[in-house]
């Protein structure tokens, strides 16, 4: 038994890199896919989470961060911008501090979840709240890093991001023995459903597998655009990570859906919520509201027979539920403590 090296050595003659690459690592990747017997039970299929919220910075992104910071370093780059719904910029902080470099993030005024800006103060990223949505931070984000081109670019518009981020689909794969026959996952910026369907379909064209799933992208319906076909303004949802309108992989998006013969769905805040609360009360995985968004969509569904009973299906979930205490504990009524009594315990059991 060897302990897992991170995923750009565990998969280094698969992936683009670098000559001379020296990897930013904090052991990314490998994380596991873990059965859901209730949710198995809801849709009929042998269902599977991703927990991608047991990565180093608890979200999926350190798949892309451990490529894209090490190959802004080999290019000799001091600094690294990126735009963030949280998650990004809680990573590319502790990467950019692991390699050495400086990190600025510019994240939307008020609608990021607490611990995720906790991370990006904690390891030290000079953080930037912009009067505006996270498109407008990406905007602002490749325009400053057109201008200024010794500070890399980190979101997933870089392809460096995408090329890592592909692994979690050859993990899948290696864990189960053959891809699923349905992958379902939150789509935001769109980035994670490329790199995926990126994976799947490397290991079918070397023969690893001989399939590769249907791709089934959930958004918020608040901030749908790949539903409507159109991007979303004023994109809105409770599950923040996701609340963007104008989703910069667009056609990798597309290209996963179609290639995969595959659909994207919106679920409500309300669908989304119900999910978030299902896999935490019921399996014992706590993602955060945006992961739950995969959940929801499956279970939408399988209640319309797009899912058919026996198949093999994998949820991502891309983020830990711990970023975002105030969503889990919304709507708890204030409760009174209880005096140092065995008695009152029981009483509050209902026991007694
Ligand atoms: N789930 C979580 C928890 C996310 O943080 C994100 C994206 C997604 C899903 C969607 O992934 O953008 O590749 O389609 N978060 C980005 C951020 C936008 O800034 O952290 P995507």
């Amino acid at each position: 038994h060897r302990a897992w090296p991170g995923l750009i050595e565990a998969y280094r003659d698969r992936l683009a890199i670098g000559e001379g690459w020296d990897p930013v690592t904090l052991f990314e990747g490998g994380t596991p896919l873990v059965p859901a017997p209730h949710l198995s039970e809801a849709t009929g299929c042998q269902a599977y989470l991703k927990v991608e919220g047991l990565n180093p910075t608890g979200s999926f992104k350190d798949r892309g961060m451990t490529m894209a910071v090490t190959d802004a370093r080999a290019r000799g780059q001091r600094a690294v911008l990126c735009a963030s719904t949280g998650n990004t910029s809680a990573s590319a902080a502790a990467y950019a501090t692991r390699a050495g470099m400086t990190c600025a993030v510019l994240v939307p005024s008020g609608k990021i979840a607490m611990g995720k800006l906790a991370q990006a103060v904690m390891h030290g990223a000079k953080i930037i709240q912009v009067d505006g949505n996270f498109d407008d931070c990406l905007e602002l984000a490749r325009k400053t890093t057109s201008e200024y081109q010794s500070i890399g670019l980190v979101n997933s518009v870089n392809p460096v991001r995408i090329e890592g981020q592909k692994t979690a689909a050859f993990e899948i794969c290696d864990v189960l023995g053959e891809a699923p026959d349905i992958h379902a996952l939150p789509v935001g910026n769109a980035g994670n459903i490329t790199a995926y369907w990126r994976g799947y379909s490397e290991y079918q064209a070397d023969g690893v597998t001989g399939k590769r799933p249907r791709m089934l992208g959930v958004q918020a319906a608040g901030a749908a655009p790949l539903v409507s076909g159109a991007p979303v303004k004023n994109p809105e949802t409770i599950a923040t990570a996701i609340r963007i309108g104008a989703p910069a992989s667009w056609n990798g998006a597309v290209a996963a859906k179609e290639e995969s013969g595959g659909q994207f769905r919106a679920a409500t805040d309300d669908e989304i919520l119900a999910a978030y609360r299902f896999i935490a009360g019921r399996e014992g995985v706590f993602v955060e509201p945006a992961s739950a968004a995969s959940v929801a969509g499956v279970l939408a569904a399988a209640e319309d027979g797009w899912l058919k009973p026996g198949q093999t299906l994998v949820c991502t979930v891309t983020g830990n539920g711990l970023k975002d205490p105030d969503t889990a504990l919304l709507g708890m009524p204030e409760v009174k403590p209880i005096g140092v009594d065995p008695v009152a315990v029981a009483a509050a059991l209902d026991l007694a």
